[in-house]
């Protein structure tokens, strides 16, 4: 897949017509200024996917919740992850309007659907209500779920703040929690109206989950013969690795949202990474759990299938993060369930 960069003002029928997603680039300082709304139209109308990407946004002014309550309107309520809260002392005199969670992997839970759910009760949320979920992936998929079954559903709008959730859980429109110790089990297809992508929010991420994001961009290299991997093996630039991983995401998810075909690819790796999260109670990370999926899956294809692979697929093989868990803990009939779900997952 090739990007091609395009100043607004050149953006006409014949390139609308030849991507599946358009990355407008909103000024940060002013998001709802920059927009161009004929051409958003126009877009959409042709039924290609938006995305926006805040630029400058190291100039983001203090009052950013203030512009973004006037871009969604005045019924908008705000879900922020604590630590984004914590980290944005700005974010303070905004409380009134918005919902601080404490987002870990293991409260992806019934409770905390419970509680957001109250929470929009209390806040006299109805269907016409704009819900903004700023935070990681976690965050993101059981507000989002909520907001799924929310009077059956009211708007959605994604900031996410990690890497994995810029490079894929903030986008394709799953929601989930987990379920009597099983990881996603309960969840919708609900995507966000609109994801903002601020890669300012990165500067504050802890390395360890500047790695868990990269098990994702490693995952989408590895499932699509796109640029995408010449760009990671030529160490090019963050901010251009997640757009081309957005992009990539998006075509996929567009031609088969509902996950019956292409988009499994996407699950590359997460048959095993979610039985690892399941089992270790929700105490390693998605990233981690995915960067070893990953290197099972292989392991698997390797030695059951005789599958080699070329010198760019080991280099990014090489780029996962590196984790040891170990394994050996596991119950032997939990053993055999991996490894079925492994043979599974080859021949399906
Ligand atoms: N819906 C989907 O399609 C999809 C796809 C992939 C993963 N997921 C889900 O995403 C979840 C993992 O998401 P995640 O990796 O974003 O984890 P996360 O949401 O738990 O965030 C990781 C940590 O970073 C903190 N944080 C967030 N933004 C920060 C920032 N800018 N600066 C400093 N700290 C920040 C959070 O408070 C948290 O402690 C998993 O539950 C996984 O199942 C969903």
């Amino acid at each position: 897949m090739r990007i091609k960069k395009v100043p607004v003002k050149k953006i006409v029928n014949k390139i609308i017509d030849e991507c599946d997603v358009i990355l407008l680039v909103l000024d940060a300082r002013d998001p709802e200024m920059t927009r161009n709304r004929e051409l958003e139209k126009k877009i959409k109308s042709k039924g290609k996917k938006l995305i926006y990407v805040l630029n400058k946004a190291d100039l983001v002014p203090k009052d950013i919740l203030e512009k973004w309550k006037k871009v969604f309107g005045k019924n908008t309520v705000f879900v922020i992850d604590r630590n984004i809260y914590n980290l944005n002392s700005y974010l303070e005199k905004h409380s009134d309007y918005a919902l601080i969670i404490d987002s870990k992997e293991k409260n992806k839970n019934y409770q905390s659907l419970s509680e957001i759910l109250d929470f929009f009760l209390e806040n006299k949320v109805n269907r016409s209500f704009n819900i903004v979920v700023i935070g990681g992936g976690v965050l993101s998929d059981f507000v989002a779920f909520a907001t799924s079954i929310f009077m059956r559903g009211c708007n959605l709008f994604l900031i996410p703040t990690t890497l994995l959730a810029m490079v894929d859980a903030g986008l394709g429109g799953k929601t989930a929690i987990h379920f009597n110790g099983k990881k996603n089990i309960l969840g919708s297809f609900y995507p966000a109206s609109k994801v903002f992508i601020d890669f300012s929010f990165l500067k504050t991420l802890p390395n360890k989950e500047i790695e868990n994001g990269w098990s994702e961009i490693i995952k989408i290299a590895l499932i699509s013969k796109s640029n995408l991997r010449n760009l990671i093996v030529q160490n090019e630039n963050l901010n251009g690795i997640i757009s081309q991983s957005i992009q990539i995401k998006m075509e996929i998810c567009e031609k088969d949202i509902l996950d019956n075909n292409e988009r499994r690819f996407l699950n590359f790796g997460h048959t095993f990474a979610h039985m690892i999260e399941s089992y270790f109670h929700f105490s390693v990370s998605h990233g981690q759990a995915v960067a070893i999926g990953i290197r099972i899956a292989v392991f698997f294809a390797e030695y059951f299938l005789n599958i080699s692979y070329d010198k760019d697929v080991s280099f990014l093989l090489n780029k996962l993060p590196e984790y040891s868990l170990n394994l050996s803990g596991m119950a032997r009939e939990i053993l055999m369930e991996f490894i079925f779900a492994g043979l599974n997952a080859l021949v399906i």
